[in-house]
């Protein structure tokens, strides 16, 4: 598509490279993985639901090269399990169950568990460097340039829950997807990119430094999120604020570092910040790179989204709802439909 001619394309490289560019200029690099972790359960609710499910407060422990500490969680899985289920890991702006961006009856309903992060359980959604596991990795609260900010935080704990959910009998472990909606939909896209363990990684409205591309997005702009959300991301990325074109790179190239899983890509009519049309053509112009790699890209008709597009067919999904930006139930259907239709 002519929009796509400025548009820095990874398929030279291989995927190592392209993950790497994108820690060193935009997100910092994550800390190293936890070398145990272990979770303890708070409390229970046997009867979620009316006893359809059951709903758990947890903590995850985690020990690392850098330190050891502890975040709280929540698993709400079906009661009766007769074989292996899939999962969803779940961050979220809340710490509800269920809660608007999540409703947990019908996933429940649908036959998948959910693990949810509230996010300021692992680190405060704000400049503050000292809270949270934040504090653990940087113990004078300051970084390096390629350190990474709060999004590489939130990613990185997807991964150590995932790293639990593993050791789970009762979750399908190849059925584990990370989801999250706006911020948290970029940081669900790089929990993706830094750990293949995912069977998918699902961004919601996540717009720029998620899935939109920087360089045509009609929304905001790197000035803007980076004003606004400084620590989200390292000091590196504050260079191409006004410099969308000097980029060594795209978000196309967030959504190309999710080889060899898949990824689903979502917007909303009514998201303007977010620029679906800049969502959507990631997608396209990551598409070339998933096939590269053994994968189906991202099957599309040859023109801008539409409302009520529903692109099911590749290792890219995508779909474009109407109404504005929110993580909301049609939201939640058009993934599990996606998830279920994969072989
Ligand atoms: C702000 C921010 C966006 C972000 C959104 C959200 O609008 O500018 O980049 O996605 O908050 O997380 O809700």
């Amino acid at each position: 598509m002519k929009r796509l001619e400025n548009i820095p394309n990874p398929i030279n490289m291989d995927k190592k490279e392209v993950l790497d560019l994108l820690l060193k200029e935009e997100y910092g690099y994550l800390p190293s993985s936890p070398y145990a972790v272990e979770a303890s359960e708070e409390n229970r609710d046997e009867g979620f639901f009316g006893g359809k499910a059951i709903l758990s407060k947890m903590k995850l422990h985690f020990k690392a090269e850098w330190g050891n500490s502890e975040f709280t969680f929540y698993y709400v899985r079906p009661k009766r399990i007769k074989e292996p289920v899939p999962a969803f890991i779940h961050i979220n702006f809340r710490d509800l169950i269920p809660d608007k961006y999540q409703p947990t009856e019908e996933i429940i309903d649908a036959g998948y568990a959910i693990f949810t992060i509230y996010y300021n359980d692992v680190t405060t959604d704000n400049g503050d460097f000292t809270n949270g596991i934040a504090g653990v990795l940087y113990p004078d609260g300051t970084r390096k340039p390629d350190q990474c900010g709060k999004i590489g935080l939130w990613a990185w704990s997807a991964s150590a829950v995932m790293d639990y959910v593993q050791t789970l009998p009762e979750i399908r472990k190849d059925r584990v997807s990370v989801i999250g909606h706006s911020r948290l939909g970029k940081t669900a896209l790089l929990a993706g990119a830094t750990d293949e363990r995912f069977f998918c990684a699902i961004s919601n409205d996540s717009g720029n430094s998620g899935a939109a591309l920087s360089r045509i997005t009609t929304g905001e702009k790197i000035r803007d999120i980076t004003r606004s959300f400084p620590y989200w991301f390292c000091e590196n990325y504050r260079k191409y604020i006004d410099k969308e074109n000097e980029l060594p790179f795209d978000q196309n190239y967030l959504i190309a570092a999710n080889v060899p899983h898949k990824v689903y890509v979502a917007s909303a009519v009514g998201d303007g910040w977010a620029c679906p049309d800049a969502e959507y053509l990631s997608c396209v112009a990551a598409s070339e790179y998933y096939v590269k790699n053994g994968l189906k890209g991202f099957e599309h008709p040859d023109r801008l989204p539409e409302i009520g597009d529903v692109f099911h067919n590749g290792d890219i999904a995508y779909h474009m709802r109407d109404f504005g930006h929110a993580l909301n139930r049609t939201d939640w259907n058009h993934y599990i439909d996606y998830l279920n239709s994969c072989k």
